[in-house]
């Protein structure tokens, strides 16, 4: 979910929409305004089920009247997104409003509470619970706004972002977290609150990320109050300069996020690699890496952590390490490495990937590997988020905001982290020799400007081909070795965005199972560079053309063999077979984009998905 709030002299209305328009990729099932009229201490509600966009709908009448206000885009955890269940929640009384970003988990306990001293509850929300303990502390303690919003915060556990405004309080807000982001953006006589800091970068440069447990009560005329949650003690505000900027987070023409964003790619990657790749110099500069290099060299093993297509970028990073720096490497789904009682010493390495940095169940996990002392090293895109600060050591992929649900660009940064990663521990612990570490780092050095010649050079075919695919119902996407997971990241874009059918699997296993699903009706991408078993996935195309299958060959440039049998040849420049993932993933991305588009589907927005998912 996103969070937007604002107190000051513009008008409320304006900063809270276009700011929840630029957190909608949190979620985007149904949508809420709060607006306080400080002159007779009113709330001016609107919600409703659906996007921002339907909100606006429904609330321009409130546009231009009022000078503080909050807003809230939903991906629902507790009940259907529904107008009832949307956020602005209000406290019984009508005095206390919310929004939640989060779950909080013994909801049921204080909801039996509080009916049993006569609440009652409109909505199946947990939200709705804390608002309403909110106002049941007040009343029972007789405690101040924001004492009000601190004892009930000890009183919950779980996960939240939130924002309260108080109708005896005016333009007062008082904000709190544990577990999900929080920025505060510090004006010239007014504050903005946000999930992250993109709704008011074109207003301050100055923004305060709320540490967990951290709560803050912002006005006018007393200013910033930051207080631990537990102990009430007065905190001193850790003020950032915002490096993020307004282009950045625009469309720059296209039509979608998500097409910018591939298109992004070359400069994304380079980003990555400035100043860590010193080719001329024959070295890889990671501070990360260096400072700890014996303890990392030294793992008896490195486990990667990771959800969605981080995932599959970790799966990568098991190959690129073992191959490079010999080190065994597990990748775990984080959800599933925290509830299984995993096995951790403090010899383990943890490498946890994550672009927004704040996905709760990899977040739990590294926390769970640092209680049983592993090394945790965080790869995060969104800098100073929950993960990066959390890790003892990391690297920041530097791909810039990436705002598409359907995640393109950070996935690729992330395979160029991982790859520098792998080459230098390889380096160092005498598993590369110099020659074969020069020639790597040379070929990693081309890659971005292989990623524009592929972007170039098949962005037209592909556009024309996805058309024959808007009716198909399932695909199966087939790689071996490195591109074993480059086929499932393929598969996850697919299905992501377009609703259709899809299916990763590393080609040989095909033969086990998923070939019982192979006619004339099923398209196959197969991803077969010449380097890379080549002759292997010429079999497995030969069996498929056998069942009458349709392949969607991705080829390097100039080749026959498979070109030959193939019905569809998408042809990208060779590189080593390592690094063959980042270059072809990049026309995976671009056909899961026009099938979708051919198929009218919100392809930034896609239904149930959010891009960070700080709820388990
Ligand atoms: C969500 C997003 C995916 C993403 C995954 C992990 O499911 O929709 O695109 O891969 O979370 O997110 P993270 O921010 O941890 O990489």
């Amino acid at each position: 979910c996103g969070i937007v709030g604002y107190t000051g002299f513009q008008d409320a209305y304006d900063i809270v929409i276009n700011g929840l328009r630029r957190l909608e990729y949190r979620g985007y099932d149904s949508a809420g305004i709060v607006l306080e009229d400080t002159t007779n201490n009113n709330f001016n509600f609107k919600k409703t089920k659906g996007k921002v966009s339907d909100l606006v709908q429904i609330s321009e009448d409130l546009k231009g009247k009022f000078h503080v206000g909050m807003g809230h885009t939903r991906w629902a955890t507790h009940g259907v997104p529904s107008d009832r269940n949307s956020h602005p929640h209000i406290s019984n009384d009508g005095k206390i409003a919310i929004v939640h970003n989060g779950i909080i988990e013994n909801y049921d306990t204080i909801k039996t509470m509080l009916l049993s001293k006569g609440f009652t509850f409109s909505s199946e929300t947990d939200t709705e619970v804390l608002v309403n303990l909110i106002q049941y502390v007040a009343d029972t303690q007789n405690l101040d706004f924001t004492s009000a919003v601190r004892v009930a915060l000890n009183e919950v556990y779980g996960a939240y972002a939130i924002t309260v405004m108080h109708k005896d309080y005016p333009g007062v807000l008082v904000v709190g977290r544990l577990g999900s982001p929080l920025a505060i953006g510090l004006g010239n006589n007014e504050y903005f609150i946000a999930s992250d800091a993109s709704p008011f970068v074109e207003f301050t440069k100055e923004a305060v990320y709320l540490e967990d447990g951290h709560m803050a009560t912002l006005s006018l005329e007393n200013g910033v109050d930051i207080r631990s949650i537990k102990e009430n003690e007065k905190i001193v505000p850790a003020i950032q300069e915002l490096k993020l900027s307004l282009e950045q987070i625009e469309k720059g023409g296209y039509e979608h996020f998500m097409l910018k964003e591939i298109f992004e790619q070359p400069k994304s990657i380079q980003d990555t690699l400035r100043g860590r790749l010193l080719v001329n110099e024959g070295i890889i500069k990671m501070a990360g890496i260096w400072d700890h290099l014996e303890r990392i060299n030294k793992a008896e093993r490195i486990i990667i952590i990771a959800c969605g297509t981080s995932w599959h970028a970790g799966l990568i990073g098991e190959y690129l390490i073992e191959e490079f720096a010999r080190i065994p490497v597990e990748v775990e789904y984080a959800s599933e490495f925290r509830y299984r009682n995993p096995i951790i010493t403090n010899k383990d390495v943890v490498i946890a990937i994550s672009q927004s940095g704040e996905t709760a169940d990899t977040m739990a996990a590294i926390k769970l590997a640092k209680e049983k002392g592993a090394f945790i090293y965080g790869i995060c895109n969104v800098v100073d988020s929950s993960i990066s600060r959390y890790s003892d050591a990391g690297s920041y992929t530097h791909a810039g905001p990436e705002i598409g649900v359907a995640s393109t660009k950070a996935f690729t940064a992330q395979l160029t982290i991982l790859s520098l990663i792998a080459l230098k521990l390889g380096k160092h612990n005498g598993n590369l020799s110099n020659a074969e570490f020069m020639n790597l780092i040379t070929e990693l050095d081309n890659i971005p400007k292989k990623v524009e010649d592929v972007l170039n050079s098949t962005h037209e075919y592909v556009k024309k081909i996805s058309k024959d695919f808007v009716s198909a119902t399932n695909f199966l996407y087939l790689g071996r070795g490195f591109n074993f997971p480059a086929a499932l990241e393929g598969a996850l874009k697919l299905k992501e965005i377009s609703y259709i059918h899809a299916e990763g699997y590393p080609a040989a296993e095909m033969k086990h199972g998923p070939i019982a699903l192979i006619d004339e009706n099923m398209p196959i991408v197969i991803i077969a560079p010449k380097k890379g078993h080549y002759d292997k996935i010429v079999s497995n195309v030969q069996e498929i053309k056998a069942r009458k299958g349709k392949v969607i060959a991705v080829v390097n440039y100039g080749d026959e063999q498979v070109s030959s049998m193939a019905d569809y040849v998408i042809e990208i420049p060779e590189t080593s077979e390592c690094f063959s993932p980042i270059v072809a993933s990049i026309p995976l991305q671009l056909m899961a984009y026009y099938i979708a588009v051919y198929r009218g589907a919100n392809v930034d927005q896609p239904r149930n998905l959010a891009k960070s998912v700080t709820v388990e």
